[in-house]
């Protein structure tokens, strides 16, 4: 019988990184929406204060937004070197896909909750950045349980407003990443880790 547990620790070290991704949807849309739905109503923030925002690109607004980053890309480093480092990336792994999931911030809800409790002001920052990583890790394990091969890439600070406007947010939002995710090519085996005598302490 497979306990919850050993259902929960599948899950965990199937999760990995792919870098080769098909455009093709092994679940339906409206799955993986209910995930991302799933994920906001139920992952924890500091003070329940919920300042994740996501939105999800499909169809032509996947396309577009990484024709957007592709055309950057090329302004900032000149075509040759694109093709030559970010290219294979953009076009194997990153536009390949069915979707991005674009994760944003909402800086107000810090500074609100600065003004509130200011004992607490200088640990807020770092708490929304924690909830913005348990939201991502949640949503990259789901996709992953919906079959999908995923990775999690950070292409912001050089057009953080075209992308905005693109994808119809309020411009106060913060981007703080975008993941892809299409039909895996591949098979992803885990990387090396710390031994656990270096990472784990019991007493
Ligand atoms: C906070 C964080 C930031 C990451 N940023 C990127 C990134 O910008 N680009 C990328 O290709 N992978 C990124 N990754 C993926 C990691 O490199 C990857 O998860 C790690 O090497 C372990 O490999 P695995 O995902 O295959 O288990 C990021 C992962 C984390 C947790």
């Amino acid at each position: 019988m497979t306990t919850k547990i050993e259902t929960l620790k599948d899950a965990l070290s199937h999760r990995h990184s792919h870098y080769a991704i098909r455009p093709e949807w092994v679940a339906p849309r409206e799955a993986v929406e209910d995930l991302l739905g799933h994920v906001l109503q139920n992952i924890p923030s500091a003070f329940n204060s919920q300042p994740v925002r996501m939105v999800l690109l499909t169809g032509e607004a996947h396309t577009a937004h990484w024709e957007l980053i592709e055309k950057a890309l090329i302004g900032f480093m000149g075509q040759e070197k694109y093709e030559a480092n970010t290219a294979p990336k953009v076009r194997q792994a990153f536009a390949s896909g069915v979707g991005t999931i674009l994760f944003f911030d909402v800086p107000s809800v810090t500074e609100g909750l600065q003004a509130s409790f200011p004992a607490y002001a200088a640990n807020f920052p770092l708490w929304a950045q924690q909830t913005q990583g348990s939201h991502q890790y949640a949503v990259w394990m789901g996709l992953d349980v919906l079959g999908f091969g995923v990775n999690l890439q950070h292409y912001i600070g050089m057009i953080d407003d075209e992308i905005k406007t693109l994808a119809g947010v309020d411009p106060s939002w913060v981007l703080t990443a975008q993941m892809p995710f299409g039909a895996p090519v591949e098979e992803v085996s885990a990387k090396e880790k710390l031994s656990l005598a270096e990472t784990l302490i019991v007493k």
